[in-house]
């Protein structure tokens, strides 16, 4: 079995008195596809949030490779570059993650806070050229560019990092089939490649192919589920609202 990457011991989040996730305790490893599935609300980008280290458990514990990820091992700045480069996070709501005042920059901004040289992050910037039609962007002010492109401005810069962990929060919502079928090929070759990717979906088609594992949680905000991806039983979905019964 590969190395344990995030072990979470009883981890617990409230938002003020507002429950987002309930005690939670499991092991997610080296180069595993996970699902998180649940219902709007249940949790799943709360968990993510925590994975990346941008909200800290209300209670409990996470270790990532061994060490605790905390305030204050955050606070020390090599655990900080060392975890910042290794975990990459692509927000559910794109423009909340954009903030450079072209697409270029914005792609750069990532390996140049690692303090890559210009012709390395030169390097990085075509490295993205699969992901295509991002070129004919690189000079528009991403506050203005459509949510769908908004949302490949986005991988592209997590990717530009190349983080060995990439925790995805629904990213393939509102993209056309084409820009979908284009990040689905990226993710499948960066898994293939020993990359670990945890992503929050409500997408249930092809899951068995596209996951290795599937996380399940409640509307209250329980993990319910825990296995297999292609083996969720019809039960679980039809109890945690993740079928369409229209
Ligand atoms: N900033 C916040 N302040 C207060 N409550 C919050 C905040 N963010 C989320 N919540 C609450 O925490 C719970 C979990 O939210 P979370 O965003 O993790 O759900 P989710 O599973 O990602 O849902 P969705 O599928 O809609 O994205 C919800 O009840 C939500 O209302
Ligand atoms: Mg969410």
């Amino acid at each position: 079995m590969s190395h344990p990457l995030f072990e979470l011991k009883n981890v617990s989040f409230l938002y003020g008195k507002r429950n987002a996730l309930r005690p939670l305790s499991l092991t997610l490893r080296e180069g595993e596809r996970v699902a998180l599935l649940g219902a709007n609300g249940c949790g799943k980008t709360t968990l993510l949030r925590l994975l990346a280290g941008l909200i800290f458990p209300t209670l409990g514990e996470i270790h990532y490779f061994g060490k605790p990820l905390s305030r204050d091992t955050l606070d020390d700045s090599s655990f900080r570059s060392f975890f910042r480069a290794q975990v990459g996070i692509a927000f559910q709501h794109p423009e909340a993650q954009l903030f450079c005042p072209t697409v270029e920059e914005e792609i750069a901004f990532g390996p140049r806070q690692m303090g890559l040289g210009q012709e390395e992050v030169r390097e990085r910037l075509i490295d993205l050229e699969e992901i295509s039609r991002l070129e004919s962007l690189l000079e528009r002010y991403p506050g203005e560019l459509s949510g769908g492109e908004q949302r490949r401005v986005v991988m592209a810069a997590v990717l530009a990092v190349a983080p060995s962990v990439l925790l995805l929060d629904e990213p393939t919502a509102a993209l056309d089939p084409r820009s979908r079928a284009e990040l689905k090929r990226i993710f499948a070759s960066l898994a293939k490649s020993g990359k670990t990717l945890i992503t929050a979906t409500h997408e249930l088609t092809g899951l068995e192919r596209d996951y290795d594992r599937a996380l399940v949680f409640s509307e209250d905000h329980l993990l319910v589920w825990d296995g297999s991806a292609g083996e969720i039983p019809l039960e679980v979905l039809r109890e945690n609202n993740l079928l369409d019964l229209s």
